[in-house]
Parts: structure tokens; C-alpha cells; sequence
């Protein structure tokens, strides 16, 4: 039975998107003029196809892998420059956009990343030389982006250059809050430090202290490890194994290191808790296994997936265990559910993203529910652009809402806002009509000082450029047989305690306790602890003390 209901609409299908740059123009995913433009950068694509392993030519290629989370989180970029042209907040000053897909690599964002530097009102795409840009009027005045970490550290060191505003929902990558290498990168979610540290404090209070943790292994998945390291040692939870996969599918050890990892979950019974980072994608590809394996743990989720659908529609997930997760804060986002309702009236031409998903809705078709998503992430520009003729042209209706992960959307959402008030405090006293009349510079000095409503709260960005949104536990429970992703607590980061609505929620969160994962059993008075796998100082026997010795705490104090 589909899941989603279909409604035919008159499309017209152009296949140009799959071309993937002729010109420059080409380029731009999605755009809309404004006399004031913002540029957005989003890894609307998981990777890009080179034709052999490595790059021989310089040329930009196609991409594949549409990821509909990230489409969402451009569309709700558009979203919020349509309200805020739609408002007073401006004063008639029009804000545009120009968003462009990463692919999720460095050197492709690069490329868009320098198009945002080139001089303003020229016909072809220049970037000055310059040893001071303070007068230099660039195409755009700030950046909402990039989503992964990797790819923000990389653009924001040229965008430094000319300190212009880039204002990330969701590079969360705790090395970003270093104002001395990153002076012109703001985010509107909090650093990982927060999230690593609530992780231990779930950990620790749970009393578990012998638990795996795996990773992808790029900068996002490396750094997560090292902050996550720090902070389970400072709340005495020791790390039992660790397992890094490659960040690329096409890389051929791939498939070996995720048994690998499988073969540690499955030899270390004591351990039945299991951090992990890492991709979507690639959380995917492993849980495929483990549910092969029949392996059954509790899996703590870091924000990159505590809330994909992709994931928790998977076949059989509820076999795998627990999933407890860590997200950005949700807050209510229904104009953005009712612009979503609306999203197949608007006009395509300056979407290419929303071309392109409608043309995946027409070759997905013929399948349902999971076949269904999976088609969607599996097709390639290449693919689409030899497939689509002669297909339906469908819309179904509820797919994009029920793909939507909250937290992101509403940092997005924020990221925009931030930008326009701090564009709002520049045009007191000047024609923002033109152009060049403030510097993005001017703009970043008026961003760290801007105060936004968010909720009937005031909240702004701190000295380091993060905001303290705080995060939602999630707890993917079953319900009438599919999974859900329910918000068992919120964690408050500034004092680093759980808060729960209810006893309901919090009895979920006790009965987590249940299943242990230690590595020893606690120590009874009169008895000590010899440790006895060194370095781990969780592993060790309960010996009686000495003659004219003893303690009478219990294990979890020693
Ligand atoms: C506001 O901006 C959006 C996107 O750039 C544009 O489609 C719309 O026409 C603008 N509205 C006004 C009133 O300028
Ligand atoms: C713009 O605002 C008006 C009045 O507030 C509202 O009726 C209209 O639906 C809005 N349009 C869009 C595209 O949001
Ligand atoms: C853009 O450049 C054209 C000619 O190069 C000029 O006539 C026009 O006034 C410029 N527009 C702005 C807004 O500076
Ligand atoms: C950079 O250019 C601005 C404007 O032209 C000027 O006021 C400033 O003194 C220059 N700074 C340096 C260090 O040369
Ligand atoms: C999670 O993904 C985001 C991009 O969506 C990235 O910026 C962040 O660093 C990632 N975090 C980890 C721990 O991988
Ligand atoms: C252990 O002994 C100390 C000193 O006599 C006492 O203050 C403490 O309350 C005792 N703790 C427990 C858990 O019995």
C-alpha cells in the first residue's frame, strides 16, 4: 500500500539539470534576485561521479546521491527569504538568493565559494587580487552553509579573506567556535563539544561504562571522537573499542571494515552500547549488516541521523535494538509545512533542485514506501537525464513532510533571520538599494551583536559564534509497527542536566538503565578495585582490602 498519496499535475520536465556546467550561470542550483543577495551552500548531492578513480581533467562533474533532507534545507532557506520579502522587516529592501550544491566535497564548494567573492554587477565572474578589500563590493554579502563541517572549514578560510558572513545550520564541528582561524563563521546550532558532553552525562547516568563507539572517518567523524574521548574520560566511561569507516563508498576497503566492525560488536558482549558518528549514508549500509547478524544493542545517534527517516524506515530496524539520539532543538515549523503544501505551484526555472526532485518523483514512480526512498538517493544526474522521458509526472503529496528533520529546518530558518536583522541594523540610515551600500565586513560587525526572537526567546550568538539552542533526546520507539521518532527529554547544555515532561518520559529513560554495559561489576564495601586491563580503569577484579584498610563506598564512587 503507498504510504503517500499521488496527485497528477501538468509538469513540464526540462532534462537540463543533469548537465552539470556549461557556463557559469550553469552553476547555481537555485536563485532569485534581490537588491540584496544572499549565497547558500548545501550538500544537496551525497558525492560526485568522476569517470575514472581519480581526476585526470579540471572540469566540474555531474553528481549523485539526492539527499532529501538537504533539498528541504534549501527550501527552507527560500522559505525564509520569501517571508522576510514578504514582511516590513526590510522596509522594501528586497533580499535574493544563489544557492549552490557541494556534493558534500571541498573542491566543488571551492569553486562556488570563489563565484561569491567575484565583483558584483560584472557580466563575467571576476575576482579581484586584492591586499585590501575593505571598499570591495563581492556578489553577495553573506553565506547560509555549508552543511558538513569539512566543507565550512574549507570555504570559510577563503571567505575570511574577506570576512564575509557565512552563517552554518549545521557544521557543528567544535574546532568552527576558534575565532582566530574561523573569524567570519557564525552557526545557529551549538558546538559538538555540548553534544559529546551530553552523550557522556546520558552515559554516566545510565551507569554504563564500557561501551563502543564508531565513526566516519573524515573531519567531522574524528573530531566528534577526540571531543567525545575527552568527555567520557572526564565522566569515568571508558571506550572499548573504536572503528573508523572510510568517508568514501568508492574507497574498496569499505565493505571489509564494516565487518570488521560488525565482527568487534559481536565478540565484545559486554559492550551493548555503541556511539555512533557517521553519515547517513553510512549508517545505513551498516545497519544493513547488523540486522544480518541479528545484533541488538542500544545505539546512541549523533545529530547527523538521530532524526533520518531514511534510517528509521529501514526493514526490520526494530530488530537492531535501541536508538537514542541527539538532536538540534525542534521548534514549530507548520508555515513551512504549508509552503511545502504548496511547493508543486511554484515555478521550476530557477530551481534546479526542484526539478530534479520532480523528475526523480517521475522515474521512482512505480515504487513504494522504502524502494521508494531508496530510488530517490539512488539515481545519479547522469541516469535521470537518459530515464525521464516518458514517465508520469507525479507529486505525491506528503513525502517532503514526512522527510523533514525538524532541527535542521529551524536552523536554517534562524541562519536567515540572523542575516536579515543584521541587515536591517546596516540599512538604518543607508539606501540598501544599492549595492555597495555596506561591506559584508560591516555586516559580520553587526551579526555577532544581533538579538533574535525565537520562540518568545531572545537569543543570540555567543563570543565563540555559536548558538546555545540546546538539543532534544530522541527515542525511536515503535508504534502500530513503524518506527517513531519521539523527544524523550531536552537537554539543557548550560548546566548539563536532562529535562523531562512527565514521569512517562522519564521512566522511559530509567528503563534504558536496564541493559548494562560494564565492563566489570561495581565492588562491594570492604572490597577494591585491582584493575586488571590496563589502560582501561573500568576493567577491573574486586579484591578484599588489606588487613587495617578499608572502604565502605561502592564501586560506581571508587
Ligand atoms: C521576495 O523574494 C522572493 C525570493 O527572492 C521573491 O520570489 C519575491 O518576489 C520577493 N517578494 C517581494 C515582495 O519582493
Ligand atoms: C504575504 O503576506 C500577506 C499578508 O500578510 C499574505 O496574505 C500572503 O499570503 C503572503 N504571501 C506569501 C507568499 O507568503
Ligand atoms: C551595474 O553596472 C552597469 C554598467 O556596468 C551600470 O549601468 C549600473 O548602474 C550598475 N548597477 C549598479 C546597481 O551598480
Ligand atoms: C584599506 O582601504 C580603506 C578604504 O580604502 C582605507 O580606509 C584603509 O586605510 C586601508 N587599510 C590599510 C591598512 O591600508
Ligand atoms: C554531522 O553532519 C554535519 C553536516 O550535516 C557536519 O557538519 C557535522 O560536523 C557532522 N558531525 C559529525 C559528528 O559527524
Ligand atoms: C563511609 O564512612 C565515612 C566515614 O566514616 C562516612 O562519613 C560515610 O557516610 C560512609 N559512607 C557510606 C556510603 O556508608
Amino acid at each position: 500500500m503507498a504510504l503517500f498519496s499521488l496527485v497528477l499535475i501538468p509538469f513540464v520536465i526540462s532534462t537540463d539539470i543533469a548537465s552539470a556546467c556549461q557556463n557559469t550561470d550553469d552553476f547555481v542550483g537555485a536563485s532569485s534576485p534581490g537588491d540584496i543577495v544572499i549565497g547558500g551552500l548545501f550538500a544537496v548531492h551525497s558525492e560526485m561521479l568522476h569517470p575514472e578513480e581519480h581526476p585526470i581533467k579540471p572540469v566540474i562533474q555531474n553528481c549523485a546521491g539526492f539527499e532529501i533532507q538537504i533539498f528541504l534545507q534549501t527550501l527552507a532557506m527560500i522559505h525564509a527569504i520569501e517571508m522576510i520579502n514578504n514582511s516590513t522587516l526590510l522596509s522594501g529592501v528586497t533580499l535574493g538568493y544563489e544557492i549552490y550544491d557541494t556534493c558534500a566535497e571541498v573542491t566543488k564548494a571551492m569553486a562556488s565559494a570563489l563565484r561569491f567573492l567575484s565583483k558584483s554587477n560584472t557580466s563575467k565572474d571576476i575576482v579581484e587580487f586584492k591586499c585590501n578589500y575593505s571598499d570591495y563590493v563581492p556578489r553577495i554579502k553573506a553565506v547560509t552553509g555549508a552543511s558538513y563541517s569539512e566543507v565550512s572549514m574549507a570555504v570559510s578560510r577563503l571567505l575570511a579573506l574577506q570576512l564575509i558572513p557565512q552563517v552554518s545550520p549545521a557544521s557543528s564541528a567544535e574546532i568552527l567556535s576558534d575565532k582566530i582561524r574561523f573569524p567570519s563563521f557564525l552557526r545557529t546550532i551549538p558546538s559538538d563539544f555540548h553534544q559529546t558532553r551530553a552523550m557522556s552525562h546520558l552515559i554516566w547516568e545510565s551507569g554504563w561504562n564500557w561501551i563502543g563507539v564508531i565513526a566516519t572517518d573524515d573531519d567531522n567523524g574524528r573530531f566528534a571522537l577526540e571531543s567525545f574521548g575527552v568527555q567520557a574520560m572526564a565522566n569515568s566511561v571508558c571506550i572499548a573499542f573504536k572503528e573508523m569507516l572510510p568517508a568514501y563508498l568508492s574507497d574498496n576497503t569499505f565493505h571489509t571494515k564494516v565487518d570488521r566492525a560488525i565482527e568487534k560488536i559481536v565478540k565484545e558482549t559486554r559492550v551493548n552500547v555503541i556511539v555512533v558518528f557517521m553519515r547517513q549514508f553510512h549508517v545505513l549500509k551498516l545497519f544493513k549488516k547488523a540486522i544480518e547478524r541479528n545484533v541488538k544493542k542500544i545505539w546512541i545517534a549523533s545529530d547527523n541521523w538521530s532524526t533520518a527517516v531514511k534510517i528509521s524506515t529501514m526493514p526490520n530496524i526494530r530488530k537492531l535494538g535501541t536508538v537514542v539520539g541527539f538532536g538540534f532543538k525542534n521548534k514549530d515549523i507548520s508555515t513551512f509545512q504549508d509552503f511545502l503544501r504548496n511547493l508543486h505551484e511554484k515555478p521550476t526555472e530557477n530551481n534546479k533542485f526542484l526539478r530534479e526532485y520532480i523528475m526523480l518523483l517521475s522515474v521512482c514512480a512505480h515504487l513504494d514506501n522504502y524502494d521508494f526512498q531508496m530510488c530517490i538517493s539512488g539515481q545519479s544526474q547522469y541516469d535521470l537525464m537518459q530515464n525521464v522521458e516518458n514517465k508520469h509526472q507525479i507529486w505525491r503529496d506528503d513525502f517532503l513532510n514526512a522527510n523533514i528533520e525538524p532541527g535542521f529546518i529551524h536552523s536554517t530558518i534562524l541562519a536567515v533571520y540572523a542575516i536579515a536583522h543584521a541587515i536591517k541594523g546596516q540599512c538604518k540610515d543607508r539606501n540598501c538599494k544599492d549595492p555597495s551600500a555596506f561591506t559584508p565586513w560591516e555586516l559580520l560587525e553587526e551579526l555577532k551583536k544581533v538579538t533574535i526572537i525565537d520562540d518568545d526567546k531572545e537569543i543570540k550568538f555567543d563570543s565563540k559564534g555559536d548558538m546555545s539552542t540546546g538539543y532534544d533526546v530522541l527515542l525511536w520507539k515503535e508504534v502500530d509497527g513503524r518506527m517513531e521518532i519521539t523527544t524523550m527529554a531536552e537537554y539543557d547544555p548550560e548546566n548539563g542536566y536532562f529535562i523531562f515532561e512527565d514521569e512517562e518520559k522519564k521512566k522511559e529513560f530509567l528503563d534504558l538503565k536496564k541493559v548494562p554495559s560494564t565492563c566489570s561489576q561495581h565492588c562491594r564495601p570492604g572490597q577494591m578495585k585491582k584493575v586488571t586491563e590496563s589502560p582501561h580503569t573500568c576493567c577491573y577484579e574486586c579484591v578484599y582490602c588489606p588487613e587495617n584498610h578499608y572502604s565502605n563506598r561502592t564501586g560506581k564512587e571508587l
